[in-house]
């Protein structure tokens, strides 16, 4: 997709350097920074402090971790630490242990001249298979948007929550994937992004992204939605996934359950765009999903730039004040109108994902 008109990914490799070049997302859209990852370290740290994010960006990170690490030190016992930190670096999304078992199960047996060009093409594989999947989220998923704009013949209206856009993934995205098929179609679109406080992956990333991209988007205080769907301002929501359970359940960005309340409650589809390397086949309860709890300081503190067009950051909240900072929640199936996946569009439930993907 395209950033100033140029097109680019999230995530590369540089042969010549022999480094990772990410796009440093905690400075968007205020700077566009493209960045070296020289170590695992480095790999791990984009992760922890989200210069990097979106579940299938940080899993093509972590593959490149591994191959980083083999880069510094080829030991087996070099390698399996690192592929467990890099494991452990956020604890939600699940492609983030999907890639990196993916690379070590690759790995495994494979001596120690060949294992870093191995590992090298399975990491750019990886981010391959992302992209050709999103594609195909896209043109699953714009069967759904040209139907409601048949109907309507008027402008779609579709509401998302966070980014789960081409930033989130090696390109096109999940849940705008279908929206910039449609967009390129000639189908007029105008997307509601909600900001998503407290990181406001909404306002600084997907608006930042469907500008940039000349789609129609207006940002909106998180609580929003809600009237808009009262007033028919809605035609659809489509979010993304940071793990959907075999069950249909769906993990994603805080803020997201409350939206699939509000849809259901005005009839408004509520679909969820997602690769395979989402689905978790191993949980069964949402209950056991790891939650990820960040820094407080992300809640009481926002950034923005100064008039010298300095990024600066000011505390907002009373200073004695504690504040709560839960990174995601789970919409239960009976919310999801539907699973927009690379293979096809499904009910959210385990006869659904089963008949495309086992
Ligand atoms: O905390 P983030 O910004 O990594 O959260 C991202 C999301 O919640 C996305 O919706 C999800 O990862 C899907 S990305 C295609």
């Amino acid at each position: 997709m395209k950033i100033n008109g140029a097109e680019y990914k999230t995530i590369w490799f540089n042969e010549e350097k022999q480094v990772v070049k990410i796009i440093d997302q905690t400075k968007l859209p205020h700077q566009f920074i493209v960045k070296d990852l020289n170590s695992v370290k480095d790999a791990i740290n984009a992760i922890k402090v989200m210069e990097v994010r979106g579940a299938p960006l940080i899993g093509a990170t972590a593959a490149y971790g591994i191959v980083l690490a083999i880069h510094e030190n080829n030991s087996q016992e070099f390698i399996n630490k690192s592929a467990e930190e890099l494991i452990q670096s956020r604890p939600t999304a699940i492609n983030l242990k999907w890639a990196v078992d993916r690379m070590m199960k690759k790995l495994s047996g494979i001596n120690s001249h060949q294992i870093l060009d191995i590992a090298l093409n399975e990491a750019k594989e990886i981010c391959n298979e992302d992209e050709k999947y999103c594609e195909n989220i896209g043109i699953n998923g714009l069967k759904i948007i040209e139907e409601i704009y048949n109907n309507k013949k008027d402008t779609v209206n579709i509401l998302t929550h966070c980014n789960a856009g081409w930033l989130a993934t090696i390109n096109w995205g999940t849940a705008t994937s279908p929206i910039y098929h449609a967009h390129k179609k000639g189908i007029p679109v105008h997307v509601w992004v909600d900001e998503t406080r407290p990181r406001n992956q909404g306002a600084n990333l997907t608006s930042y992204e469907l500008n940039e991209e000349e789609i129609p988007n207006t940002i909106i205080a998180d609580n929003t939605g809600g009237i808009l769907m009262q007033r028919n301002e809605v035609d659809i929501c489509i979010v993304g996934t940071d793990r959907t359970l075999s069950n249909g359940d769906v993990c994603n960005k805080i803020g997201t359950y409350l939206k699939a309340l509000a849809a259901h409650d005005n009839n408004v589809p509520f679909y969820v765009a997602l690769p395979s390397s989402t689905i978790d086949w191993e949980i069964k309860d949402a209950k056991d999903i790891p939650i990820e709890e960040r820094n407080s300081e992300e809640l009481s503190h926002v950034e923005g730039i100064d008039e010298s067009n300095q990024i600066k950051k000011v505390l907002i909240y009373p200073i004695k004040s504690k504040a709560m900072n839960l990174a995601f929640d789970v919409t239960p199936a009976k919310y999801v109108t539907g699973l927009i996946t690379e293979k096809g569009i499904t009910e959210a439930s385990f006869d659904g994902l089963k008949k495309l993907f086992k």
